[in-house]
C-alpha cells in the first residue's frame, strides 16, 4: 500500500501506478531531497517539534542513504512513486524515527524546494560552461585580431571587419546569457519549504531558519504561491532558449564557413563526420545538431507555459510535468556547450580565404564615399558618385582598387592618389575605431575588459 493509502480499501491499479510515477525523472533530485529533509528535521528539533534523538537518527540515516545512492550500493527503485516517497520509505525501513520526518511538511512544499535547489544548481553549472565558451572565443579572437573578413548584411558582403570582431559579437551574447541565468537565480532564491500542502502548518515552525540552513535569502511570503510557483523554471528555460538561439546562430555560421562556397573554417577531424556513401564528405554534424536541438528547448519552454496557463491554485499534479521539460532543456544546453567548446577551440581558420573574400564585392565602397565626403562633398552626392563608379566597375570587370586615377578623376575631381590608401582593406578596418568597432586596438580592449570582468 502506498504511504498515502490509509483511507483506501484497495491497492492502486498498476496502470495508475505506472502513469502516476515520476521516479524516472525526479530521482535526479535525490541529493536535494535529502538536503531539504535534513534542514527540515534540524528546524523541527530546534523548535522542539521532534526530539533530538529522532533528529540525529534521521540525519544519520539520510546521510547514509545519500552516500549509498552515490556509490551505487543503494539502487533507486524504478517502481517507486517518486523520489520523495522512495527516500522517506527507505529511511523508515532503517529507523522508526523516519516516520516523524514528514511532520509539518507536505510533498508539495518538498518538491518545490527540491526542484528549486536543483534548478539553481543547474544554472550555476551552465554559467561555468558558458564562461568556458567565452574563454575559447576570446582566445580565438585574440589570435585573429587582424584577420580581415567580409562583414555581411543580407548575407551580401557589406563592410570589412575582422574575425576577432565577429567572434566577439557572440561573446557579448553569451555574457548576456550568463547574466540572465544569474538574474533568474536571484529571483528564485526564496525557500518554499514550510508552505506545507498550501496553507503552512499549525506547528510552530521557523521558516527563516530552514531557509537559512538551505542557503536561501529567506522564505517565500505566501504559502499558496510557495507551492504553485514555477516561474523560476520558466525564466530559466527561457534563458536556456535564448542561449540555444545564440549557439544555433553561431552554428549556422560555422556550417556556412565550412562549406566549399566559403572555406573560411575547417573543423578538426575529431569534430567532423563523414558520409556513408560520399567518400569526400566532411560534415559539420555537431553544428547541425545544435541547430536542430534548439527547437527542442523552445518546445520545452512552450510545454511549461502551456502547463501553467490555466492551473488553479495551489498544487495540481500537472506540475509534475515541469521537471522533465526543465531537465531536458538543461541537459540539452549542457551537451551542446560541452561539445561546442572543444569544437571551437580546435577549428582551423583559413585567414587567406577570409581576406580574399573581403577583396571582392566592393566592400570598401562606403569608405570610398567617405573619402569624398571628407574632401568636402556632401555624403549623398558622394554616395551616388561611388554608386556610379561601382556600376562602371561591374560593366568593366574591375574593382575599386584596380581603377586608374584617371578613371577616378572622371567621376570626381576630388579624387587624388591617396584614394588607394583610403580604400585599402586594412585602412577600412583600422579606421573603424569607434567603441564597438572592428579596429584591432578596440577589439583588444574589449577582450581585456571581459577577461578582467570574468576573471579569465
Ligand atoms: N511527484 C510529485 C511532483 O513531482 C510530487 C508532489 C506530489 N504531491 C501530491 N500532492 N501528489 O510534483
Amino acid at each position: 500500500m502506498a504511504l498515502w493509502g490509509a483511507r483506501f480499501s484497495s491497492e492502486a491499479d498498476q496502470r495508475l501506478q505506472d502513469f502516476n510515477s515520476s521516479i524516472a525523472i525526479d530521482s535526479k533530485m535525490f541529493e536535494q531531497d535529502i538536503k531539504g529533509s535534513i534542514a527540515h528535521v534540524t528546524m523541527l528539533a530546534a523548535q522542539g517539534i521532534v526530539d533530538e534523538e529522532s533528529k540525529d537518527s534521521i540525519i544519520e540515516n539520510l546521510t547514509k542513504i545519500k552516500e549509498e545512492i552515490e556509490s551505487g550500493q543503494l539502487v533507486i527503485d524504478p517502481k517507486a512513486e517518486d523520489i520523495h516517497m522512495f527516500i522517506e520509505g527507505e529511511l523508515t525501513k532503517r529507523t522508526p524515527a523516519g516516520k516523524k520526518l514528514h511532520t509539518a511538511r507536505s510533498r508539495n512544499d518538498q518538491v518545490a524546494v527540491d526542484f528549486k535547489m536543483y534548478a539553481m544548481q543547474r544554472c550555476d553549472d551552465l554559467v561555468t560552461l558558458l564562461k568556458e565558451m567565452i574563454g575559447v572565443l576570446i582566445h580565438q579572437a585574440s589570435q585573429n585580431l587582424t584577420t580581415i573578413m567580409p562583414g555581411y548584411t543580407h548575407l551580401q558582403r557589406a563592410q570589412p571587419i575582422t574575425f576577432a570582431h565577429h567572434l566577439m559579437a557572440y561573446v557579448e551574447m553569451f555574457k548576456r546569457d550568463c547574466s540572465r541565468l544569474e538574474d533568474a537565480k536571484k529571483r528564485a532564491n526564496v525557500c518554499p519549504l514550510g508552505s506545507g500542502a498550501l496553507a503552512t502548518t499549525t506547528y510552530p515552525i521557523d521558516r527563516d531558519y530552514t531557509a537559512k540552513l538551505l542557503g536561501f535569502d529567506g522564505p517565500t511570503l505566501n504559502s499558496l504561491d510557495g507551492v504553485s510557483d514555477r516561474d523560476f523554471a520558466i525564466e530559466m528555460v527561457s534563458a536556456f532558449s535564448l542561449c540555444m538561439m545564440h549557439l544555433s546562430r553561431l552554428c549556422e555560421e560555422i556550417i556556412l564557413w565550412c562549406s566549399w562556397e566559403f572555406k573560411f573554417l575547417e573543423l578538426d577531424d575529431a569534430f567532423s563526420t563523414g558520409s556513408s556513401i560520399m567518400p569526400q564528405k566532411k560534415n559539420p554534424d555537431v553544428a547541425e545538431l545544435v541547430r536542430g536541438k534548439t527547437g527542442r528547448v523552445y518546445g520545452n519552454l512552450n510545454t511549461l507555459l502551456a502547463m501553467l496557463k490555466n492551473l488553479p491554485l495551489a498544487y495540481n499534479k500537472d506540475l509534475q510535468e515541469d521537471k522533465e521539460a526543465f531537465m531536458d532543456s538543461a541537459d540539452t544546453l549542457q551537451a551542446c556547450l560541452v561539445t561546442m567548446i572543444p569544437m571551437c577551440d580546435s577549428w582551423k581558420v583559413n585567414q587567406e580565404n577570409m581576406e580574399n573574400a573581403a577583396k571582392r564585392g566592393f566592400i570598401n565602397a562606403t569608405d570610398c564615399a567617405d573619402y569624398l565626403t571628407k574632401k568636402g562633398m556632401p555624403f549623398r552626392d558622394a554616395y551616388s558618385t561611388v554608386g556610379q563608379l561601382v556600376k562602371y566597375c561591374v560593366d568593366h570587370q574591375k574593382d575599386l582598387s584596380s581603377l586608374s586615377l584617371e578613371e577616378y578623376q572622371e567621376a570626381s575631381c576630388l579624387f587624388e592618389a591617396d584614394v588607394y590608401e583610403a580604400i585599402a582593406l586594412q585602412t577600412c578596418v583600422f579606421k573603424r575605431n569607434a567603441i564597438g568597432g572592428p579596429c584591432p586596438d578596440r577589439v583588444k580592449e574589449h577582450i581585456e575588459s571581459i577577461k578582467k570582468e570574468l576573471g579569465l
